[in-house]
């Protein structure tokens, strides 16, 4: 659906997408995690045709119109991260400017605002002025705007930022809701585990450049590849090292008092034979367990923890 081909955005001498190549399929609800500074930003607006790349290609769907062309726009509908200022324009009518902004019938903007209002929990709001709505209530506005001209294709940058949990819950519902009826979304934000648990796939994005992407449960089991496995032991304790040493996928990493660390042991069909085994072999086991995956110090150590000043 989109294809982002070695991308490069230069600022002057200071490069802030460096030779990106990314490729997120239909129907994916993809995760752009990155810190600050990282190009998140810079590459969605390159996308949505708002910034001039200095070299590389994007393609939606398998339409050749180039970025920024009016058909390309039509494919995306894009959540910005800032609002923006509405002086005295009720959400009703802000509902109506955009949509004759995509050149809508006033009759299909109606009908269709009522339904995104709906859809995005905002039906009791219309005559209210925007400027008063809330941070979640305006960026769920946002969401129902960006959907107006039915885009294949819906960016949000950051829409969960300034949100309260409630607020942050809603939003993550409401996209979900959004991917199960068929829409190929990206979304983009600092919190790796905010995303693990709605997206289907990420990238994560560090100093302009992907340090990795791929489908959740992938990046999950790169994650649990380097994962600890603790075997408690009561007796007996010699025979179970002596045994673990022989493994050829297992490294014993530290022997305690009824407790050795180890790494590696494969699958997780690998990792249940591997008790098997040792159970055959007389160690008496008393606990058997894996360290938890914590995707925020996976971030932490892809991106090295550092941010672009
Ligand atoms: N107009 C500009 N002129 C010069 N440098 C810029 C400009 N816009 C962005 N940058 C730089 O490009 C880099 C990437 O910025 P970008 O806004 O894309 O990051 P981001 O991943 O969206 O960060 P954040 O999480 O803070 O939103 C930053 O170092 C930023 O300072
Ligand atoms: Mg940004």
């Amino acid at each position: 659906m989109l294809y982002i081909n070695n991308l490069t955005k230069n600022y002057g001498s200071f490069t802030a997408v460096n030779h990106l190549t990314l490729h997120i399929p239909e129907g994916d609800l993809f995760g752009f995690v990155g810190p600050n500074g990282a190009g998140k930003t810079t590459t969605i607006r390159i996308v949505c045709g708002l910034l001039r790349a200095s070299s590389g290609l994007v393609v939606i769907g398998d339409s050749e119109a180039p970025v920024g062309s009016r058909e390309m726009k039509r494919m995306i509908g894009y959540v910005p991260d800032f609002f923006g200022v509405y002086d005295n324009l009720k959400v009703r009518e802000y509902m109506d400017m955009y949509g004759s902004m995509y050149g809508m019938y006033s009759r299909d903007i109606a009908k269709l605002s009522d339904d995104l209002l709906e859809l995005v929990n905002l039906s009791d709001k219309k005559d209210v002025y925007v400027d008063t709505l809330s941070r979640g209530m305006k960026q769920r506005l946002c969401v129902a705007r960006a959907l107006l001209h039915n885009p294949k294709l819906l960016i949000l940058d950051e829409p969960s930022s300034g949100l309260d949990p409630r607020a942050r819950v809603e939003m993550k519902e409401l996209l979900k809701n959004l991917h199960s009826m068929g829409k190929t979304i990206v979304i983009s934000s600092h919190i790796l585990s905010e995303l693990s648990e709605m997206c289907t796939s990420i990238g994560i994005m560090n100093r302009g450049q992907l340090v990795t992407a791929g489908r959740i449960e992938d990046i999950m089991q790169q994650l649990s590849g380097g994962k600890r496995i603790h075997v408690q032991v009561i007796s007996d304790m010699e025979a179970a090292v002596r045994f673990l040493k022989e493994q050829a996928n297992v490294r014993v990493e530290s022997v305690r008092e009824n407790e050795i660390i180890i790494s590696g042991g494969g699958t997780d069909e690998e990792v249940s034979a591997l008790i098997g085994r040792l159970i055959q072999n007389e160690v008496v086991l008393t606990g058997f367990y894996k360290e938890e995956g914590n995707l925020e110090s996976l971030f932490m150590q892809l991106t090295g923890g550092g941010e672009e000043q």
